[in-house]
């Protein structure tokens, strides 16, 4: 999950990196007050989730309190590249003498994570790292290591940074690791006519996984920017959307996930990944179905599990009872193997319903699955 600017803004600060003072706000009329305390001038700027706010007109300088609520009331409901803007943060002017760009970000192929800085930061860094990547230092930074002092006064001397940036990336990579971050960003950090390191801007990516013991974000909103996967998040079910029309069940992971190859192997392609875990209960095997039939795109259901520790009898049972609960609307094709798989076989085929199939073979019901999605 992103978050706001102001969010990474209160993360810095609370980790001992100088920031602007600053406040947030929804009304142009409290814009109005907050400048006054924050001393009259004000930088306007858009809490927006996307890069590039500056360029958008979304990052404006106010003369005066009334300014300052003028301002806000332009930027306020403005769309920056889809977004919305629903909330400004105002922050005190700082004197700039210089702009810089310092960011760790995971690089997941390497299983590391990468420091990336450079002395020439601002709004145009992406011009900088497109035109002249010489001047952009990019450090690996081992995990279990982090960032010493030692390995910080690296970054600065190989981006071209001031000595005194130093401190700020090692607070920075704290941010990073007792925030469960998988991105810290900081364009531009500044240094002030009055010799000061300032944070100016800040984007910090959390890491989703780690989402449970970050419990301050958790009632802001949902990690799921897609409706189905916030649906099925919410039954506690291990749904992610993909682009395809063959919605996906199975039972464990690495099966869903082989599942998801099959199909695309026979020319369709899988809606989404689902896994049901070990204990498929009715209940599970229902909510699946419902979120799986309620997305649009889907022309066909894939079934394919192969019973474990759960039996194909108990999947069996599951299905039988969610057809109760769920009305089926597009073609189910079974595919049960393992413990008890032919009992289950039994129990479906008694049931009988006219859109459920079975096969038995993985690849079988995968052609099937695909075939009736094509035929639509
Ligand atoms: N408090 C401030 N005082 C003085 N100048 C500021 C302040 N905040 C921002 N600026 C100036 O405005 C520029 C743009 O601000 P900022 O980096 O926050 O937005 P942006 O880069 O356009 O947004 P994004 O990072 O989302 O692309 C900065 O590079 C800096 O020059
Ligand atoms: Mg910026």
């Amino acid at each position: 999950m992103d978050l706001y600017e102001y969010q990474a803004r209160e993360l810095f600060e609370e980790h001992g990196i100088l920031v602007p003072k600053a406040e947030v706000t929804d009304a142009p009329r409290e814009a109005r007050e907050i400048a006054r305390r924050l001393g009259g001038r004000v930088v306007v700027k858009a809490q927006v989730k996307t890069g590039g706010r500056g360029k958008a007109g979304g990052v404006k300088l106010a003369a005066d309190p009334a300014a300052a609520e003028l301002t806000a009331r332009q930027i306020l409901g403005m769309d920056i590249k889809g977004h919305t803007v629903g909330k400004v943060m105002l922050a005190q002017p700082v004197d700039i003498e210089a702009e810089f760009y310092v960011s760790y970000v995971l690089d997941r192929a390497a299983g590391r994570f990468l420091a990336i800085a450079s002395a020439e930061g601002g709004m145009d860094i992406e011009e900088v790292a497109a035109t002249r990547p010489e001047a952009v230092a990019r450090i690996p930074v081992d995990p279990a290591e982090g960032v010493t002092t030692a390995r910080a006064a690296q970054i600065a001397r190989a981006a071209g940074l001031p000595a005194q940036t130093v401190d700020v990336l090692v607070r920075l990579w704290d941010v990073l690791v007792r925030e469960d971050a998988v991105l810290v960003e900081v364009n531009p950090l500044v240094k002030t006519s009055g010799g000061q390191i300032l944070a100016l801007d800040g984007k910090v990516t959390l890491d989703d996984n780690a989402r449970f013991r970050q419990q301050r974000w958790g009632a802001q909103e949902s990690a799921h920017d897609d409706a189905l996967e916030a649906a099925a998040a919410a039954k506690g079910l291990n749904y992610v959307k993909l682009d395809g029309e063959v919605g996906v069940i199975g039972n464990g992971a690495g099966l869903v996930m082989s599942t998801l190859d099959v199909v695309a192997g026979c020319g369709a392609r899988p809606a989404n990944f689902l896994d049901i875990g070990g204990g498929a209960s009715a209940q599970i095997m229902a909510d699946g179905l419902s979120v799986i039939l309620s997305d649009p795109a889907v022309k066909s259901v894939f079934v394919n599990v192969f019973g474990g520790i759960t039996a194909c009898d108990a999947v069996a049972d599951g299905i039988v009872q969610a057809l109760e609960s769920v009305r089926l609307t597009k073609p189910l094709v079974v595919r049960l193997d393992g413990n008890s798989a032919a009992q289950g076989r039994a129990i479906l085929d008694e049931r009988a319903h006219p859109l459920v199939e079975q096969a038995t073979t993985m690849d079988g019901a995968a052609r099937r699955a695909a075939d009736l999605a094509n035929a639509h």
